[in-house]
């Protein structure tokens, strides 16, 4: 059954301890929504969750390590079993682990890590969670994408990193393909250069800004976009 309009909608955050995930969590949860906060570190889930108390903000926090197929699972066991639903999934986690080196001396490994959370970390939370979407007509998906991931954009030096978002601007095209006619959107935000652990401390962006147009993208109304990628709730191009 999709929510009704009054009930609490269901949304789980990956990569939520910290950063711009963390920051989607609160603004979320205080527009009442009910919020699990996924952390790859049970611990600093725990300690997210403290932080977050303290500011008189509840939410609940999962393990989940999107490189890992099994944590997936388990976390969509618990999900299912506790609200038999999921409303809205944040592919927020994400890695940038490119090196000086350049494209064509770096290490392979480099580009299989990065994608391997940057990419299949969000097509497996996606083939977990999309389906029962479709089935209960409701949902709202939101792949934390980056303007270095842009066609036009694309640079050697951050090569593995612009390449995972390319490819997830394609997971957004083709599972919003997917979901026909039923109120299931699914969308690409660039928070910008935000001012955290990835970003570093000379972005220009606060995380509270850098959370904003994905919040947006989570709480669309039916007649909101579907299958585009945006920046500061702008259509920006792939
Ligand atoms: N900051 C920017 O300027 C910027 C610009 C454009 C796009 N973005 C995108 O915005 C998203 C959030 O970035 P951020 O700046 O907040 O980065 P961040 O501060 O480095 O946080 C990254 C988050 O992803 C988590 N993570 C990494 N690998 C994971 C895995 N295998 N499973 C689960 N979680 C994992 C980290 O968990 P741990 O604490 O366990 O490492 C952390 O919670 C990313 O997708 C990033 O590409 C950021």
């Amino acid at each position: 059954m999709a929510p009704s309009p009054n009930q609490e909608k269901i949304v789980l955050v990956s990569g939520g301890n910290r950063g711009i995930g963390f920051e989607v969590c609160r603004q979320l949860a205080k527009e009442g929504l009910h919020v699990i906060l996924g952390s790859r570190d049970r611990d600093k889930g725990r300690s997210a969750v403290d932080r977050l108390s303290k500011d008189g903000i509840k939410v609940r926090s999962l393990q989940l390590d999107v490189a890992d197929p099994r944590s997936i699972q388990s976390v969509k066991s618990a999900i299912e079993g506790d609200y038999g639903r999921l409303d809205i999934l944040i592919n927020n986690a994400g890695v940038y682990l490119d090196e000086v080196a350049g494209i064509l001396k770096m290490d392979e490994r480099v580009f299989r890590e990065t994608m391997e959370v940057n990419f299949y970390g969000p097509l497996r939370l996606c083939r977990a969670f999309v389906p029962r979407m479709i089935a209960q007509g409701y949902g709202r998906v939101v792949n934390v994408s980056s303007g270095l991931g842009a066609m036009d954009d694309l640079s050697g030096r951050s090569a593995a990193y612009g390449l995972s978002k390319l490819v997830l601007n394609g997971l957004t095209r083709v599972v919003a393909d997917q979901t026909g006619r039923v109120d299931v959107k699914v969308n690409s935000a660039c928070p910008g250069w935000v001012r955290t652990e990835m970003g570093g401390s000379s972005a220009p962006r606060s995380p509270e800004k850098g959370a904003e147009t994905i919040v947006w993208l989570a709480t669309l109304d039916k007649d909101g976009p579907t299958g585009g990628f945006f920046r500061d709730r702008k259509s920006i191009p792939w």
